[in-house]
């Protein structure tokens, strides 16, 4: 066995002499400096009228994103899957989800995307598969099936093993019992998403290899699906009660996840000029540096959820916090480290009616106003698709127009306990994952240009007015503003790795900050409130160049030295003369 690896390890190298890049160190990397255009495939745009978005869908929406200027792609996940999860749940990691097309499909899209300077990311679901799995098949199917050991099982005349929360299940119990063997197996998330057992050697091999089949096809990075929990404790210890509350203190980096992602990035990330970034970033700095830093030899950057999180309210929330919190990141990770900037994605409601105002009045501002934000950070910046339009949160008013799974087992879950059944659905308008994942909006003919079809999931109704052709129209659209400071940052690399600077700290309404570096100096001034605000900066504009502004009116805006008032969402770049 291990002749025969060393064997291969020594093929692949005389195949692939490429360098190791793992080694090359901290610095100006093409992933620090790229846009990540997520793409949700199921509802992006679909080719042959099946209602769901597929691979040819997105091949024919091409040039589009090359319009947009956004250089890597993110996919969700394509492979074959019984989309109990919507492709969350693999069955076949080598192979596309028939619904998405096949892989000759995926060959042109790789071909089509390279061709026009643009990478692939894809996603990497591996802290489970689906239990239609052919691992999972033979694993279910005998206590002595050598795939017995690639999941977690419990065998049951050892009593019921300790709780583990399930996140998607309807009695938030991961552990299911499976009579064939009487033994339970765990799943975080759904029944049909059994736990990967990342103990065992022969499943990580596995996996290696699917990710070197992957990368050899010329892909270009991957991003670990719910990867932060794929190490357990596999005596499933106690845990205190009250745990599933904040259950990922016990979920996350579980031991040896670092020794996981360092003989990942051995075995396969080090040997391609390939990024890849986790989800959520542990629960603590050092979880998140450890990951990381390019010193660990594990993953490029971070993705921290801290700064979505603090709006989880539909009432709102403060300015004060998301400046805090986005400033100490941003200073913990200056000179170690690499982090993402979002702030939506398709597990969140729709950035505009989440962190902005999608009323009538101020949907354009806020939305353009908060694209300003993500293209002027520190980070790479990793935007959800639709959000370049201004897309909104559909509100479905009822249950049977969701789709998402987890939202209709958290509904039988509240029905079956007594929940608050208004409050549950008021919740879900605000926060359920479909807002974010109904079909983008092209043009205002029927179903939004989506689908000649039935959409698998709605139509947002007001695609008659917010949609691709009508925003190409306007020069002042979402659309071609997100073009504009998407080629700002391209052009600009101060925006990507200059010095991040808050200023007038304490405003409550304004963000207002500078970037910094190679003699250039950036400021961005950004009204968060519906209502005019002011901010004194410390700084002076006069001589200031405007280089992008939200109002198309801004030349007009009233600054007074270092004093600016700003109209209600009204967004500023300046670049300074220092
Ligand atoms: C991640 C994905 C989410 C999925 C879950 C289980 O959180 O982003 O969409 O449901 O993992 O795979
Ligand atoms: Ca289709």
């Amino acid at each position: 066995m291990r002749t025969l690896f060393i064997a291969l390890f020594a093929i692949t190298l005389l195949n692939c002499p490429q360098k190791n890049y793992a080694q090359e160190s901290t610095g100006k990397k093409w992933w620090k400096e790229a846009v990540v255009y997520q793409i949700y495939p199921r509802s992006f745009k679909d080719a042959n009228g099946d209602g769901i978005g597929d691979l040819q869908g997105i091949i024919s929406k091409l040039d589009y994103i090359k319009s947009l200027g956004v250089n890597v792609i993110w996919l969700n996940p394509i492979y074959s899957s019984p989309n109990d999860d919507n492709g969350y749940d693999v069955s076949d990691y080598r192979n596309i989800m028939k619904e998405f097309g096949t892989m000759n499909d995926f060959n042109a899209l790789l071909k089509g995307m390279h061709e026009r300077g643009i990478k692939l990311v894809m996603d990497l679901v591996v802290n489970h598969s689906s239990d239609e799995h052919e691992w999972f098949k033979q694993s279910r199917s005998s206590r002595t099936s050598p795939y017995r050991d690639y999941y977690h099982w419990w065998n049951a005349e050892k009593g019921k093993p300790n709780p583990r929360y399930s996140l998607f299940d309807i009695n938030h119990d991961a552990w299911r019992y499976d009579s064939l063997t009487n033994a339970y197996y765990l799943h975080y998330f759904s029944r049909k998403q059994p736990d990967l057992n990342w103990e065992n050697p022969k499943l990580r091999s596995e996996i290696y290899a699917m990710m070197k089949y992957w990368c050899d096809k010329g892909i270009d990075g991957f991003r670990l699906d719910a990867f932060q929990f794929a190490a357990k404790d596999t005596t499933f210890p106690k845990f205190p009660d009250g745990y599933e509350k904040n259950f990922s203190l016990y979920y996350a980096v579980g031991p040896h996840l670092h020794d996981y992602l360092q003989e990942m990035n051995r075995e396969v990330l080090s040997r391609y000029d390939v990024m890849s970034v986790a989800e959520g970033a542990g629960n603590s700095y050092k979880d998140a540096h450890d990951m990381v830093d390019a010193d660990r030899k594990e993953l490029n950057m971070a993705y921290a959820f801290e700064g979505v999180d603090i709006a989880n309210n539909p009432k709102g929330y403060s300015v004060l916090h998301f400046k805090e919190v986005f400033s100490r990141w941003d200073s913990l990770f200056a000179s170690k480290g690499w982090l993402s900037i979002f702030l939506a994605n398709h597990d969140q409601a729709r950035m505009v009616s989440r962190f902005g105002n999608d009323s009538p009045q101020f949907r354009e501002l806020s939305s353009k106003m908060l694209t300003t934000f993500i293209m002027t950070m520190r980070g790479t910046p990793y935007y959800y698709n639709g959000d370049e339009l201004g897309m909104t949160n559909i509100r479905f008013d009822k249950i049977e127009d969701y789709r998402d799974m987890s939202t209709l087992n958290e509904y039988k879950h509240q029905q079956n306990i007594g929940g608050d059944m208004q409050k549950f659905m008021e919740g879900i308008k605000y926060a359920c994952r479909d807002n974010g994942r109904t079909p983008i909006q092209w043009d205002g003919t029927k179903n939004a240009g989506f689908t000649s079809g039935t959409p698998w999931i709605k139509v947002n109704p007001n695609y008659k007015t917010i949609n691709v052709a009508a925003e190409e129209k306007d020069q002042n659209s979402c659309l071609n503003y997100f073009r504009k400071v998407v080629a700002l940052r391209n052009h600009n690399k101060v925006l990507v790795y200059g010095k991040y600077t808050l200023l007038d700290k304490n405003n409550p309404n304004v963000y207002a900050y500078t970037r910094e570096g190679d003699g250039k100096k950036m400021l961005i001034v950004l009204n968060f409130s519906a209502n005019k605000a002011q901010t004194n900066i410390g700084i002076t504009v006069k001589n200031a160049k405007l280089l992008a502004a939200n109002y198309t009116d801004s030349a007009a805006t009233v600054y007074n030295s270092s004093n600016i008032r700003l109209r209600p969402y009204e967004s500023l770049i300046y670049e300074l003369n220092n």
